[in-house]
């Protein structure tokens, strides 16, 4: 079983091998009004949904829980009384079924969702090298995943993150939190060329999106001067040159990396991969410059707890268990 509750997310996986059986998802609307996660809310809906959510995941999987071979949960990085309520339950599970327990951190998470085989959907598990576009809500990196244990980073960010450029640009717009899937659906019918935005002048290679953030700002609030329904009249064509300015900048940086090591086999993941536009030009991009694409169904790429349990599954095999005196951390920490 693969147990996640990094950020405001509640949820359980059960695999076998590598295989799912089941994967539930609780999410939590009450930040909806804050623009933003609050953590005392996110941990006290974890502590209500995390033993439902345990449950149905058994129910689903058609198992019961003392056929469970071992446990699998986010270790870190996220918020940390979020990450203690899946770390707890972890442990009390591991201890009263006397089965290993595994840490898993929430990017290694990320890192491995394309190794999730689901029946009923094709398998399309990426060899390695592979590069992966890791884009969340806390993280944007681009990394060279040589092995299921094994990454190196070759790109950071030096301020925001590719989810936080878009709840940010989501939050001026005066739409909800998570403001993501907000631009992503208003952008459909919208036209991305009609606002430009400059683009991000870093001298080396790292992502940066606060410029953009804040030129966005200062675009949004000169032109209410003048017109005070200046939003609601352009909403459209605003989410989609936003969009596009994102992906641009995501996009612009893959390429050269790629280039640079010569690898052309492509991996997204992350919140942010869910992003229908992000998907169709990277696919348009890729099938011009010939890559080996991996695209996660959009379940797998917002936090869930299958990932987590795919990644406890390679550590099962290596026999990398960790015990009671583990502790959540709220950095990232693999290197
Ligand atoms: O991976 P994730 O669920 O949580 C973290 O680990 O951070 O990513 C959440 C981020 C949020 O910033 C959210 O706005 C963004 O992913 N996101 C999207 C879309 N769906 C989620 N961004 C753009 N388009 C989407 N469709
Ligand atoms: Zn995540």
């Amino acid at each position: 079983m693969g147990i996640e509750s990094s950020c405001d997310d509640t949820s359980a996986a059960v695999i076998n091998n590598n295989i799912l059986l089941s994967n539930i998802i609780a999410n939590q609307n009450i930040h909806k009004d804050y623009g933003g996660v609050v953590p005392e809310y996110a941990s006290r809906a974890h502590q209500t949904n995390i033993i439902p959510v345990i449950d149905r995941a058994l129910h689903e999987a058609k198992i019961q829980i003392n056929q469970l071979s071992a446990i699998a949960y986010t270790r870190g990085p996220g918020l940390l009384g979020s990450l203690i309520v899946g770390t707890s339950v972890a442990k009390s599970m591991g201890l009263a079924l006397n089965i290993p327990l595994i840490e898993v951190d929430h990017i290694h998470a990320h890192l491995l969702s394309h190794f999730i085989i689901e029946p009923g959907y094709p398998d399309n598990v990426p060899q390695f090298p592979y590069l992966c576009l890791l884009i969340s809500g806390g993280h944007t990196q681009i990394i060279n995943v040589r092995d299921y244990n094994v990454f190196e980073t070759l790109v950071n960010t030096i301020d925001d993150a590719a989810g936080e450029a878009f709840d940010k640009a989501a939050k001026i717009l005066g739409l909800p939190y998570p403001g993501g899937q907000m631009i992503d659906k208003n952008a459909v019918n919208g036209d991305p060329n009609k606002y430009k935005f400059p683009e991000p002048r870093v001298k080396n290679t790292d992502f940066s999106f606060s410029g953009l953030k804040t030129s966005f700002l200062y675009f949004i609030r000169d032109n209410l001067k003048t017109n005070p329904e200046f939003i609601e009249k352009n909403l459209p064509d605003l989410c989609a040159s936003i969009q596009y300015s994102i992906i641009t900048i995501l996009l612009k940086k893959l390429i050269n990396i790629s280039e640079t090591t010569g690898i052309n086999r492509i991996a997204i993941s992350g919140g942010v991969s869910a992003n229908s536009s992000l998907r169709s030009t990277l696919t348009r991009y890729g099938n011009n410059r010939g890559w080996e694409l991996f695209l996660p169904r959009p379940v797998f790429c917002t936090d869930n707890a299958a990932m987590v349990a795919i990644a406890g599954y390679y550590k099962y095999l290596n026999g990398d268990f960790s015990g009671q005196q583990s502790t959540p951390y709220t950095r990232y920490k693999i290197s």
